[in-house]
């Protein structure tokens, strides 16, 4: 049974149970700071559990896109997935255990539904604790419908226990197994746990846990349900695998054919297959790649998804066509995805296009520093904030050399760095020196490219006449009579970004300063220099020179530095003084 037809049946089923059908919320979840995403599908209903009237009555069914960053170092195996969509049905006050355990069973074994056999199946209840009761009730009802007594096992809160955080609503649970052991099935999950897959857990939500001594009864008992839409079709399907399902099987097939059956390996596409469609959905949700909360996230997946296409050892550009055929996957059920078809894949391939311009030279800085013996914390993040690894990337790549990464090291590296953009937004070092940070440096090399490509355009008499260099941006003014058109404008972009693509070194000299002048190097405010003078230039590939001039730092060793914070926008141009243009200019 494909996808499209589980999700229509589920919803089908409990709307005949007078339920109704509520949309998935987005992603990311709107009123509450304490997760990045929703992990469940009760999340967004937790003010309803808690007591607040839903608008569409106490009976209500979904389908809810959820993301799980907690076991992604399982995924590439059969059955985890950083997003996946939770089938969900909603008692809020109403139904409780005998209508839930009674409707689930139903609905899994009835031909008219999922029709699967119930010898396949077996449950898990409440062991009891100081919290709750051994959950006996709902035993007698699963025996009640006809579930051995071998087929059920009775398991602490550790397995039997749901709660979506340190607070909030929660209760024992009773969980739902399909056998994927060899041969007939046996025991439980209790007596044969790797043997019994997961398929759909019942949560009688009665608490509400305000803290970690205070647990509070709910105004009314609730039913929260979980039914993995993916491991669901597994099941029909007598599959092993999540991606034997029309869910991911033609893109593993692509992928297969793209990097050639020799080079192929099934993890690596798994992997591969499994960020890129939650990418794809936290696009259409609206997070963008950056370094902090879901956007940091985001980049994770995809620059992870890149390097598994690199250990293929494919290296063109690719994650916006993955991304594409997941986006004809769920174009039809999901509007967030239809509305952002086209962001969802420019966003994938800027961030390739990014951090494709540093990965190469990042896994050289990486093995260099390896062969150095350690990797502390410091070297993380330099890696980090050079090449744009995420520390977790660092630590894969380490680990697979038998080597680890000193976490608490890079956190601290990472907290100055932090402090030092705060202080530098904050304005204190503004345009100053003072700031070396990574992106203020690619900005001082990226202002000198661009005065380099102005010149180019518009003539050697333009100068620079100043310049304003925080972590957002690069303010620069220099000499020329008139506006400067936006054609022009482009073409210096684009001289910028040749610059920044070509992985340039910026080569430093000490001459002399009568030296300098003398040879025509660039440069302004000549008498503030002392006698010796700094000179950097930008040499591309066959000693191409982008840039050379004469200034007091910082620049970063490669262009490939600048690429790691993006591409060259110049968002502004407009009179500064008398004969004097400014221009605003982003890396983004
Ligand atoms: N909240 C439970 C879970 O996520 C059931 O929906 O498993």
């Amino acid at each position: 049974m494909r996808t499209s037809e589980i999700r229509k049946k589920y919803l089908e089923f409990f709307q005949s149970k007078n339920h109704a059908v509520i949309p998935s919320a987005p992603l990311v979840p709107e009123n509450d700071p304490s997760v990045l995403f929703n992990t469940a599908g009760m999340q967004p209903l937790v003010p309803y559990l808690l007591g607040k009237p839903h608008p569409m009555g106490k009976r209500l069914v979904d389908v809810q896109k959820c993301v799980r960053t907690g076991d992604i170092d399982d995924v590439g195996d059969d059955t985890h997935l950083t997003f996946f969509e939770m089938l969900g049905n909603w008692s809020l006050g109403d139904y409780f255990k005998q209508e839930s355990i009674a409707w689930s069973w139903e609905f899994l074994t009835d031909a008219r539904w999922l029709g699967l056999d119930p010898a396949m199946i077996s449950v898990t209840v409440f062991s009891g604790d100081e919290n709750a009761p051994r959950d006996d009730e709902s035993a007698a009802l699963w025996e009640s419908l006809g579930m051995p007594k071998e087929r059920i096992a009775y398991l602490p809160a550790e397995d039997n226990w749901w709660a979506a955080g340190p607070t909030g609503p929660c209760g024992p649970d009773t969980e739902i197994f399909y056998w994927v052991g060899e041969g007939a099935p046996q025991g439980n999950k209790g007596t044969h746990p790797k043997q019994w897959m997961e398929i759909w857990n019942n949560v009688f939500m009665q608490y509400n846990r305000v803290d970690e001594t205070t647990l509070e009864k709910l105004p009314a008992p609730c039913v929260d349900t979980g039914m993995g839409l993916e491991r669901t079709a597994v099941t029909l399907g007598g599959m092993k695998s999540v991606y034997e399902t029309d869910a991911f099987a033609d893109v593993l097939e692509t992928i297969r054919v793209l990097v050639g059956t020799e080079k192929y390996n099934e993890r690596s596409a798994r992997i591969i297959a499994d960020h890129t469609r939650a990418a794809v959905h936290m696009i259409a949700d609206g997070v963008v790649p950056k370094n902090v909360d879901q956007g940091y996230i985001l980049r994770r997946l995809i620059r992870r998804a890149i390097r598994e296409f690199y250990k293929m050892n494919y290296e063109k550009p690719v994650i916006a066509e993955v991304g594409h055929l997941f986006i004809g996957k769920f174009i039809d059920i999901y509007e967030s995805v239809r509305e952002h078809a086209e962001k969802i894949k420019s966003e994938l391939s800027r961030e390739e296009e990014k951090f494709r311009a540093t990965l190469s030279k990042g896994l050289k800085e990486f093995e260099r520093r390896l062969e150095q013996g350690t990797l502390s914390g410091k070297d993380a993040f330099d890696l980090f904030a050079t090449y744009g690894f995420p520390l977790e990337m660092t630590q894969e790549l380490a680990h697979e050399r038998g080597k680890t990464v000193e976490e608490a090291l890079f956190r601290e590296e990472f907290k100055k760095h932090q402090d030092l953009s705060r202080t530098a937004s904050a304005g204190k070092f503004k345009g100053g020196l003072a700031d070396h940070s990574p992106k203020v440096t690619a900005f001082h090399t990226a202002t000198h490219l661009m005065l380099a490509g102005l010149r180019k355009e518009l003539g050697s008499a333009v100068h620079q006449a100043g310049s304003n260099i925080t972590e957002e941006r690069t303010r620069f003014d220099f000499t020329y009579p008139e506006k400067v058109s936006r054609d022009i404008l482009d073409r210096v972009e684009r001289y910028v970004n040749t610059a920044i693509d070509a992985q340039a070194d910026v080569v430093t000299e000490v001459m002399e300063k009568k030296t300098a002048k003398a040879s025509g190097i660039e440069g302004s405010f000549w008498e503030k220099y002392p006698e010796k003078v700094t000179v950097y230039t930008v040499e591309g590939p066959g000693k191409t020179i982008f840039s050379r001039e004469l200034c007091g730092g910082p620049h970063v060793k490669n262009t490939a530095e600048i690429g790691a914070f993006g591409r060259l926008k110049i968002a502004k141009e407009e009179a500064s003084s008398a004969g004097v243009r400014r221009i605003k200019a982003f890396l983004e």
